[in-house]
């Protein structure tokens, strides 16, 4: 049995990033409200009700800044406005005003290693050799024979050098030749972008998301990647030629840890006046080296995001396996995170199917850490089919079908059954296609049905909200359950609470007389609240139940 504790949990002040629920939202396909079939910020600002009805704690929006839409969003051209597809700064201003108002946090993409190559700066760089802003990119001589300076490849495909004739010299893109990578070993760069930073925090913004957060930092001598000897075969994507190689030098270089400290110290002194949170994109797997990101003085980020329940085979001992993990990587100060689905992965319904993403959300919900809720998950979104026609992912432009783009999951949101879902007016084409389920699956049918996963995603959010234990107790696994079953304790002070799932479509019958009788407050059914003996708990297939245990003594 591993036991992991927060050190005096009583004395622990409550941070909001901590024992609160992040809700992701993908913007072009959260709500349009001016009828041009992409969501916008006035879409988010309709919504903003929902999301306090639904009892989540802060919205992360993924970019919404001025971009000419190569990457959505991904592929800024101005760090410091808004795109006219999603409104203006003032619409931005009474977003975040309003949702402080209702107690919602605001967290934005912040996106550090690139910007689009129609960013001013890069404009100016690509230029002349001469230019002040030269090396604010990574430009490079080509070898003797004209060919890029290293075998480094960009992540959807080909090489990650791009020649620019005029001045007869290669820049550096980690993802698309119109994604130049910024030189954040220029202290210029680096200034300008923590300007970013003051700017959007000036406004009131409670925190970052950090994308693409390992990738800022490379190898100063630009050495080639080794080749990978064992591709995994088994892994849930593969990434063609990019898994050839094993990316030692491509990213997440040791300088990087010296970047998270500066960046922290700049946030420490907004969250002097509220605390703020750092978060970042790290698709990293090797949870010691993972773990390193939170800083060894606890001095970098609040949380790097952890993508392990993702990629995972669906097996209650794996999955407790990982969780074991990551918690036995961290340090006392270092608070974990999951995340179950996002706008890069295929969404959890589609990977492990309807009933076991009622599990999926009652682990998310109670594992020890921070949540972060995809949009659509709460009501059981499934990725759609993309006809050929209809593709607007990148990724699957430069890598057609691989099945690596990411259009299937960016589906608009399914409010209601009227045409178009509710998303945009009926009258409007969305950006991409609304899911064919969706007259069953929305929000205002699954309100009216009180066993929907709308209902069991609210019920176990306002649990989790009532419960200390499972906001911010600490977490030990239980031993001897049958081996389809994951169980575990989550402990705040005397308070203690029980979670028992089952990950697989048969009954499960669990012996626990030690731990007396305890009463179910929900099961993923929604079907039953009673008092249980411990000594034998019958799981019926795809249940899992949160059982409140008698205080500790
Ligand atoms: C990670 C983001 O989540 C993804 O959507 C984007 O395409 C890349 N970073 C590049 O910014
Ligand atoms: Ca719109």
């Amino acid at each position: 049995m591993g036991c992991f504790t927060e050190n005096n949990p009583q004395n622990q002040q409550a941070l909001w990033w901590k024992q609160g629920v992040i809700y992701q939202v993908y913007p072009r396909s959260f709500k349009d409200d001016n009828g041009d079939g992409i969501g916008d910020l006035s879409g988010i600002i309709a919504k903003l009700n929902y999301l306090t009805w639904l009892g989540v704690d802060a919205i992360w929006i993924s970019p919404i800044y001025p971009s000419p839409m190569v990457d959505f969003g991904y592929d800024v051209s101005d760090f410091t406005g808004i795109d006219p597809i999603f409104g203006d700064l003032a619409t931005f201003d009474t977003l975040v005003a309003q949702s402080h108002q209702i107690g919602l946090k605001v967290i934005m993409d912040y996106v550090p290693n690139h910007t689009s190559d129609r960013h001013p700066w890069f404009l100016e760089s690509r230029s002349s050799r001469q230019n002040p802003k030269r090396d604010w990119y990574v430009w490079v001589d080509p070898k003797a024979d004209g060919s890029p300076p290293n075998n480094w490849l960009g992540s959807w495909g080909g090489s990650a050098w791009e020649w620019d004739a005029t001045t007869r010299q290669y820049y550096l893109h980690s993802y698309h030749k119109a994604m130049p990578d910024l030189n954040w070993r220029n202290p210029a760069v680096k200034e300008a972008m923590f300007d970013v930073v003051r700017f959007w925090f000036d406004r009131g913004v409670d925190g970052l998301r950090i994308d693409s957060a390992q990738r800022i930092m490379k190898d100063p001598h630009l050495r080639d990647n080794p080749p990978n000897p064992t591709p995994d075969v088994t892994a849930y994507k593969r990434l063609g030629d990019y898994d050839s190689q094993l990316h030692l030098y491509d990213k997440g270089h040791a300088d990087i840890h010296t970047v998270y400290r500066e960046l922290r110290q700049l946030l420490d002194t907004y969250s002097l006046q509220s605390p703020r949170v750092a978060l970042g994109e790290m698709h990293i797997f090797d949870w010691q080296e993972w773990a390193r990101y939170y800083g060894t003085q606890h001095d970098e980020l609040h949380m790097p995001l952890n993508f392990g329940l993702v990629g995972i085979s669906w097996k209650a001992s794996v999955v407790r396996r990982l969780v074991e993990a990551v918690e036995a990587a961290l340090l006392p100060e270092a608070w974990p995170n999951y995340v179950l689905s996002n706008h890069d992965e295929p969404r959890v319904t589609t990977r492990i199917g309807s009933r076991q993403a009622r599990i999926g959300m009652m682990l998310l919900l109670t594992l020890r850490g921070t949540p972060t809720l995809y949009y659509g998950d709460e009501i059981g979104m499934h990725n759609i089919e993309i006809p050929p026609q209809y593709v607007q992912d990148p990724w699957e432009k430069n890598m057609p079908g691989m099945g690596l783009g990411r259009d299937p999951e960016r589906s608009p949101m399914q409010w209601d059954s009227s045409p178009n879902a509710g998303f945009c007016p009926p009258t409007a084409e969305p950006w991409l296609p609304i899911a064919g389920d969706y007259k069953q699956v929305n929000v205002a049918t699954q309100c009216d049905d009180r066993h929907s996963m709308l209902a069991l995603t609210h019920s176990l959010l306002k649990i989790r909200r009532a419960t200390p234990a499972l906001a911010r107790g600490s977490y030990t696994s239980i031993e001897g359950v049958p081996q389809d079953c994951f169980v575990y304790v989550r402990q705040f002070g005397r308070q203690r609470r029980l979670i028992a799932l089952n990950f697989s479509g048969s009954e499960q019958h669990i012996q626990l007389p030690e731990m007396g009788n305890g009463f179910v407050l929900i099961s993923t059914h929604l079907d039953r609240e009673e008092p249980i003996d411990l000594a034998s708990l019958h799981l019926r297939g795809d249940e899992g139940c949160i059982i409140e245990l008698p205080d500790s003594i």
